[in-house]
């Protein structure tokens, strides 16, 4: 079993938590793309009513593709479930999220969801956040270096994130920069949060600390089944 087959697994077993008339947070990245094509075939199987609110462009453009109508935030007055993947899962279910530098976008709907529902492969579990990645932080762009250096204060080394495909730094979604952090311990993850998110000039920063209910672990054996 190779690693997109032990994901397209996970995507597969999420689908039991939707149900007809959801209004679905649909989540960033390569785990969450295979959701988002298996929840469209459903939904058209089925002839279901769902409408997804995606968490970035990439999830718009697949929700399209997939045939789940789309809604924003501001159209609808609760969000049943959302759906996304992460890049660490600690043993409390705290999360570093945001390789793919839409986390400002995924927590605003991921924290108001009635189940937030997390999709991941066990290469993706931790002992303790930040042991494999760093924290991704979405910063107004004007402010990327003084808040590098202010990092310095927790003991962080801050990169400015540069694009693949494009000259210069990564532009997210809402029009900022991206720094990531590399940090020698964070110690309590939900303080870390805070204190990150006081900096001014700091958008958003991708510790989702307390907002997992479920967790879904891919390994080549099956799915676990992780919750608070
Ligand atoms: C994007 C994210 C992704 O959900 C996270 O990086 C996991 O991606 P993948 O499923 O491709 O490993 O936070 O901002």
């Amino acid at each position: 079993m190779d690693i997109e087959d032990v994901k397209k697994a996970v995507a597969r077993e999420a689908l039991s938590f939707v149900e007809d008339d959801m209004i679905v947070g649909l989540g960033t990245g390569s785990t969450t793309a295979h959701f988002i094509r298996l929840l469209g075939k459903k939904v058209m199987e089925e002839e279901l009513e769902i409408y997804g609110i995606p968490t970035s462009h990439q999830s718009r453009l697949l929700a399209i593709e997939s045939g789940i109508p789309t809604v924003s935030m501001d159209e609808v007055d609760a969000i049943d479930l959302a759906v996304d993947g992460a890049d660490e899962v600690d043993p409390e279910l705290n999360l570093i999220k945001g390789r793919g530098a839409a986390l400002t976008m995924e927590k605003i709907i991921e924290y108001r969801a009635g189940t937030f529902l997390v999709l991941v492969d066990e290469s993706k579990l931790v002992e303790r956040l930040g042991q494999k990645m760093p924290v991704p932080i979405e910063v107004i762009p004007a402010a990327w270096r003084a808040i590098a250096e202010e990092l310095e204060v927790f003991n962080a080394e801050a990169e400015l994130r540069m694009a693949v495909k494009k000259d210069g730094p990564v532009i997210t979604d809402n029009g900022n920069f991206i720094l990531d952090a590399r940090f020698a311990l964070i110690e309590d993850p939900l303080d870390m949060e805070m204190e990150l998110n006081s900096i001014p000039g700091v958008v958003e920063n991708g510790i989702f600390a307390d907002i997992a209910d479920v967790v879904l672990v891919g390994t080549p054996e099956g799915v676990r089944r992780l919750e608070r």
